[in-house]
């Protein structure tokens, strides 16, 4: 409640974390960790794949991250807390269509059988319950 609250709240104050000097220095941190995202589509080598970013606050690193590919893909943000609403209105801006939001917990994900190709989740899991049960319940959503 506490986080839902508290995230609720730092992402709907867009200016903290939307200026162009920061969504760069995210951008060149990310792909520095993970590599491009383009590496991960190729191993994945399906058509428009879908992929979960789980905990995706305001879309902060997903959007910097993925905004490259952004039309290769299916995109499905999930979110615990009223960020959700700032990141859809963010992706629409975009002007990218094949994507869906959801205000949920990543911990309680509805969906029965595998069904991402990709999870993609960035500073999420230590805020949740159990680290270890989400990343459990996760890796039973991917394919
Ligand atoms: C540090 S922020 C990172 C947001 C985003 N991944 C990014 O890097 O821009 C952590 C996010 O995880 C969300 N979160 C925490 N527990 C969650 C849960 N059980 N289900 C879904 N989202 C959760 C928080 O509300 C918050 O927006």
């Amino acid at each position: 409640m506490q986080t839902q609250k508290t995230f609720g709240f730092k992402w709907t104050q867009e200016y903290t974390f939307n200026s162009l000097a920061n969504l760069k220095r995210m951008k060149a941190w990310l792909l520095e960790r993970y590599g491009s995202p383009e590496k991960w589509l190729r191993e994945i080598s399906c058509p428009k794949p879908i992929i979960l970013d789980a905990g995706c606050g305001a879309e902060m690193s997903g959007f910097e991250y993925w905004d490259s590919s952004c039309d290769q893909i299916q995109y499905v943000g999930v979110e615990i807390s009223e960020a959700v609403m700032v990141a859809k209105k963010r992706f629409m801006a975009k002007g990218i269509s094949d994507g869906i939001f959801i205000q949920d917990s990543i911990g309680d994900l509805p969906f029965i059988d595998p069904t991402f190709d990709i999870i993609f989740s960035e500073g999420v899991l230590h805020h949740t319950d159990s680290t270890k049960d989400t990343f459990i319940h996760l890796c039973n959503a991917l394919k």
